[in-house]
């Protein structure tokens, strides 16, 4: 691994200024039942609901918030609607990751203008409380950024959403505060690509690099790629597959989702035991590591505020680096198919992402495909 220059980029930068994740959405087979999940495992409060009842003929979104993070949930009324083909085909999963910008308009002209494939042209949507502005581009597969454009909005989040004002009785938060980053998967030889794409069309950075040598097992390997936008506060790392004698992770992945697309979400909290304990308790199923892992730890890391005994229960796993350290912990996947996850991260000083984790992690993953027989 290496951390790189914070700003070999410099001179692009400004050509698209983007303030942060505005929200992801889902595209879901059943978004009730979803929104239910995110706000009884997870936390999520419900916010705003979009459909039919709200004058939305064709699709029910339900607006899911926790600290600084928004999910979007949605799904179609109807069988031929796009969100139904994209369920079947991929089952559910991230289809736009969603970026606050100042000028939708701009940010869609400068992306297309350096190569990027419209998906939406600029286009504005109103009601009582505003406009707002949209446009989207493609990314790996068949995932979209969309940049919203809401300076002139005062309503709960876009045109068409209604608040959901009532005392929410399902959702008990767990302190989850915003998006630490956000993982794709893409195709063996395609990472460079999409390093390129997020260099040379959105003016990223390349972050930090691992090749197959960081991240191998018996089984698999794989290689990554971390892109991060000006500001540094989005964060894309990109994997692809790497050679190794059984099908890896990733490879599983993309059979599943028939495609490339988002592998995980990571999300941060300043208090990942509390976090952890209370999704643990409301249902979350996290990824084991076996027991040796922790009476290695204390070597390999040294000392932490955290006692060891207290993350050993839980499963967190820890990793130093010449910064600080972070604590991380990864869950199975949300879905029956093996493919969307997500991380609770959090950083005491380090900005990598885990790389002492690695082996005891992706040999627990691949405990988890001999169990589903994709090993
Ligand atoms: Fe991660």
């Amino acid at each position: 691994m290496q951390i790189l220059a914070e700003r070999e980029n410099a001179s692009a930068k400004d050509f698209l200024p983007l303030q942060g994740t505005d929200h992801v959405e889902f595209y879901v087979g059943n978004a009730k039942q979803a929104a239910h999940y995110y706000r009884s495992a997870f936390g999520f409060r419900l916010t705003a609901y979009s459909g039919p009842e709200t004058g939305r003929r064709d699709r029910a979104a339900y607006l899911l918030e926790q600290g600084q993070i928004r999910f979007v949930v949605s799904t179609a009324i109807h069988p031929e609607d796009p969100i139904s083909r994209h369920v079947q085909r991929h089952g559910d999963g991230v289809k736009a990751i969603a970026l606050t910008v100042d000028d939708a308009e701009e940010a869609w002209r400068a992306t297309t203008k350096r190569g990027a494939k419209s998906v939406q042209e600029p286009t504005r949507i109103s009601d009582n409380d505003g406009e707002v502005k949209l446009a989207s581009i493609a990314t790996y597969g068949e995932t979209v950024h969309t940049f919203v454009e809401r300076r002139q909005y005062r309503g709960v989040f876009l045109p068409g959403y209604v608040p959901v004002n009532k005392r929410d009785r399902v959702s008990r938060p767990a302190g989850l505060l915003h998006i630490d980053h956000m993982v794709g998967n893409v195709a063996l030889g395609d990472m460079n690509r999409y390093v390129e794409f997020y260099r040379n069309v959105m003016g990223f950075d390349l972050y930090q690099t691992f090749d197959d040598k960081d991240i191998s097992t018996e089984y698999s390997a794989l290689m990554s790629k971390v892109m991060s936008n000006g500001n540094g506060r989005i964060k894309f790392p990109i994997n692809e597959p790497a050679e190794g004698k059984r099908k890896s992770q990733i490879e599983e992945y993309l059979e599943f989702y028939d495609g490339p697309g988002v592998q995980h979400i990571a999300m941060a909290t300043d208090d990942i035991i509390g976090t952890v304990t209370r999704l643990h308790d409301q249902g979350v199923d996290f990824l084991r590591v076996p027991a040796t892992y922790y009476t290695e730890l204390a070597g390999r890391v040294g000392t932490i505020d955290e006692p060891v005994e207290t993350l050993a229960q839980l499963g967190i796993l820890v990793d130093r680096d010449d910064e600080g350290y972070m604590l991380q912990i990864f869950t199975k996947p949300v879905e029956d198919r093996p493919t969307l996850f997500y991380e609770i991260i959090q950083r005491k000083g380090s900005r990598s992402f885990g790389k002492g984790n690695f082996k005891a992690l992706f040999e627990a993953i691949e405990r988890e495909q001999a169990l589903r027989g994709n090993l």
